[in-house]
């Protein structure tokens, strides 16, 4: 399928009656779980994932403490556009947490939202009781209440974090910011910027549309806004020296959309996905980021501006525009430097061999009269099974899309690499925490489990979780 008919393929054609089989088969109740046993035999490929990042990482004795109020505010979204949104420290995204590879973060998050809320740190590696996810990791936590987050993140990259409770509703309000932790024997570039893309839907007063977990969304692919946002502002034009090496890391934190950045005035040299270092460069160009995705990117600024662009689904957004500018030039322009890569990441062929451990189909549960549920393997959470692996072992799971919809299927605590796509191989020569997976398609992944606990997995597009498209993984 081409990409428009993918997305002109929104039709529910089918599913009522398939989804009705499903149903009446019935459901296994919660807490049942389904053990993969460790298979011994795979030693290579465990050593392949070992040799690319590391299990642990040595606390450097520093901690960095943040504060984070989550509190309703107003954010001015364009010229004269005032929005009423809900926001960490009354900005959006919140403030940008920047630590080093070893530090320690503490984070007090005091909760002034009418709601519950809790915050997940997307795609860092985090002690199970500070992932965040109300029900699994820790309680809500309360309007009044606060909660003390601390880990030591064990890689460096480009990560995010966002609200875990209701967040159809608190993501798409504005409760999202950026982590970014930094390996000092890494280069610096001149310009190190974070665009965090969202997308708003805005009534036409300009108000935020209060319909979270309208019908149609969550049958569909989501709620995709109507305005596009880098750093909770329109179309923001950056000025940078000619000859300057920049590096871009930018995060979906769209509740739905797709964003496929083209960059027209330079050549975006891919470095990094999902925070993760890639084995060697990749073209950067029209990558496509679904929610939650990572995409880094390293360029020199040519003597002439550099538009940004995005056009998955036909729209067509301005993402930014790069303007040289000579004022402020850089003294000694970092150009010379080398880029880092990760050669030691392993080729994904070696884990072709393995088979399909586990076999995930993504689709409806329920007819769609009945509620228009979302699951995994006809289970909606949280009745669903806990698959359990074991702590050190590599694994493989399908991810399957029996259904017409869009599903970026995003696991908590581990990384993976994609294998094979509709049985093929694929090398896509990087890591990866979300992978989205096409209608009718079959993603082929190999994970390794790193940390004990019970671990989120789920659609990242928000309205399809909060209809209840996730599942979890126990690694013990
Ligand atoms: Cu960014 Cu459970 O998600
Ligand atoms: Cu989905």
């Amino acid at each position: 399928m081409t990409l428009p008919q993918r997305l002109s393929a929104l039709l529910i054609v089918g599913v009522v009656g398939i989804a009705a089989v499903l149903f009446l088969a019935g459901r296994s109740g919660p807490g049942s779980s389904t053990a993969l046993a460790l298979d011994s035999g795979r030693t290579a490929e465990v050593d392949a994932f070992a040799a690319a990042y590391p299990v642990s990482v040595q606390a450097s004795g520093v901690t960095r403490e943040f504060n984070l109020v989550a509190a309703p505010s107003r954010l001015e979204v364009a010229d004269g556009l005032d929005v009423e949104v809900w926001s960490y420290n009354g900005t959006v995204p919140g403030p940008e947490l920047r630590v080093e590879l070893g530090d320690t973060v503490v984070v007090a998050l005091d909760n002034q939202l009418p709601q519950a809320t809790s915050i997940h740190w997307h795609g860092v590696r985090v002690p199970n009781a500070m992932d965040g996810v109300p029900g699994v990791n820790q309680d809500p936590i309360a309007p009044g209440e606060s909660f003390r987050y601390e880990f030591t993140p064990k890689d460096a990259g480009t990560f995010w974090f966002h609200s875990h409770n209701r967040g159809s509703e608190q993501i798409e309000r504005g409760l999202y910011g950026s982590i970014v932790v930094v390996d000092p024997n890494e280069p610096v570039y001149d310009h190190d910027l974070v665009w965090m893309i969202d997308d708003w839907l805005l009534d036409g007063d300009g108000s935020l549309n209060e319909n979270f977990n309208a019908m149609h969304d969550i049958t569909h692919n989501g709620r995709w806004g109507n305005l596009v946002t880098v750093n909770g502002t329109v179309a923001p034009d950056v000025a940078i020296h000619s000859g300057d090496r920049v590096r871009v890391r930018m995060v979906n934190a769209a509740n739905a959309r797709v964003v496929a950045p083209v960059f027209d005035g330079v050549t975006p040299v891919g470095i990094a996905v999902d925070g993760m270092l890639a084995r060697e460069p990749f073209d950067g160009q029209g990558f496509e980021l679904a929610p939650g995705n990572r995409l880094d990117v390293e360029f020199v600024m040519p003597d002439g501006p550099v538009s940004v662009a995005e056009n998955f689904n036909g729209e067509g957004y301005q993402i930014a525009t790069l303007t040289p500018d000579e004022t402020g030039a850089s003294a000694d322009p970092s150009a010379g430097v080398d880029a880092p890569f990760n050669p030691a990441l392993p080729e994904s062929a070696i884990f072709a061999g393995l088979g399909i451990d586990h076999e995930y189909s993504l689709d409806f549960t329920s007819p769609m009269m009945m509620g228009a549920d979302w699951g995994f393997n006809g289970q909606t959470f949280d009745n669903t099974d806990t698959l359990t692996v074991d702590e050190g072992g590599v694994y493989t799971f399908r991810l399957r899309n029996d259904s017409q919809a869009l599903h970026p299927i995003h696991f908590h605590g581990q990384f993976f690499m994609v294998t094979g796509i509709d049985g093929q191989l694929v090398d896509e020569g990087h890591l990866r925490d979300t992978v989205l997976v096409y209608p009718g398609q079959a993603v082929d992944i190999a994970l390794r489990a790193t940390d004990a606990g019970l671990w989120a997995v789920h659609c990242h597009i928000q309205e399809h979780a909060e209809a209840g498209m996730m599942t979890l993984l126990e690694v013990t």
